[in-house]
């Protein structure tokens, strides 16, 4: 079931602004976490320090049990992917290193079918099978019949960006819902999902014995879903991450009670320092 650990990351953005100061949260094994905030707190940043995609500048990102990724812009891939581009995109490793391998082959008997050629095409596709690669298809069909009502054998090679954007998301969610990673990072996952594929979702996350990390604006499914909220607050000094291990229905009352703390300490403080400029 594994789990995420981030632990006092830092992250300067390449224009030089610190956008997180001292971020520390846990997701332990079998949690569901959602990652609330304004746009542009910092949400989608966090999720990439935590896959590894970017370096964080201190501190350190621990996991176990493999990272699963959905980043914010699926839903609106644009480019000429297809299906089964998205789904070795998502598939583990040793399975998406064996679908480049096997592209690469077929690519090589196409620019010259010799011998060599058609050898290194075999064998790509026995490592193919080796790699858990037809497994990977039993799976991948199940996924498009839920996505898209057609078997994978058909909709493979169909291009993402003719996917609506509902049907692009729902694709990459049951490849991962059913996959072997069991560390999830959903960047927005509801987006774009009709009211039917919102309660899918739900149900999903509320069931599901993975470790989650999503990130979401739809305070139905935060409520139905996450039992515990890490809130990314924009601050002047780098945003505020903090945990609230209650869910949502408590969250903006803890929140006010975070503030009115704040609020009491500084006024201590500004007691303490007008004392001191007496003395
Ligand atoms: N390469 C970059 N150069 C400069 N600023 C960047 C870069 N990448 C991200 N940012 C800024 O970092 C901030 C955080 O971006 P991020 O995508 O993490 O926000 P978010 O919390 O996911 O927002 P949203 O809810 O809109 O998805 C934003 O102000 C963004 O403009
Ligand atoms: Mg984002």
């Amino acid at each position: 079931m594994g789990h995420l650990e981030v632990a006092h990351v830092d992250y300067y953005l390449p224009d030089g602004r610190l956008l997180l100061a001292d971020a520390s949260f846990r997701v332990g094994q079998g949690d569901v976490v959602a990652l609330v905030g304004p746009n542009g707190a910092g949400k989608s940043t966090l999720l990439k320090l935590a896959s590894g995609e970017l370096k964080a500048d201190s501190g350190t990102v621990t996991t176990s049990g493999g990272l699963g990724v959905m980043p914010q812009f699926v839903g609106s891939v644009r480019d000429e992917r297809t299906v089964r581009d998205l789904l070795v995109a998502v598939a583990r490793p040793l399975v998406r290193a064996a679908a480049l391998a096997v592209d690469a082959a077929e690519l090589a008997i196409m620019e010259r079918d010799d011998e060599a050629a058609q050898l290194a095409y075999a064998q790509a596709l026995s490592d193919w099978g080796d790699a858990g690669g037809y497994a990977a298809e039993t799976i991948w069909d199940m996924c498009t019949m839920a996505a898209l009502g057609v078997p994978y054998e058909k909709a493979q090679w169909r291009q993402v960006r003719t996917l609506s954007g509902g049907e692009q998301k729902r694709l990459v969610l049951e490849a991962l819902l059913r996959g072997p990673d069991e560390v999830l990072l959903l960047d927005e996952p509801d987006n774009y999902l009709d009211v039917p594929g919102k309660l899918w979702l739900e149900g999903q996350l509320r069931d599901t014995a993975k470790t989650v990390l999503f990130v979401s604006h739809d305070r139905e499914l935060l409520a139905q879903a996450a039992s515990v909220i890490v809130s990314v607050e924009p601050a002047p000094g780098g945003s505020d991450v903090w945990v609230h291990g209650g869910g949502w229905p408590s969250f903006h009352e803890a929140r006010e009670h975070r503030f009115e703390r704040f609020e009491e300490l500084r006024r201590r403080w500004d007691e303490k320092h007008a004392q001191l400029k007496k003395l």
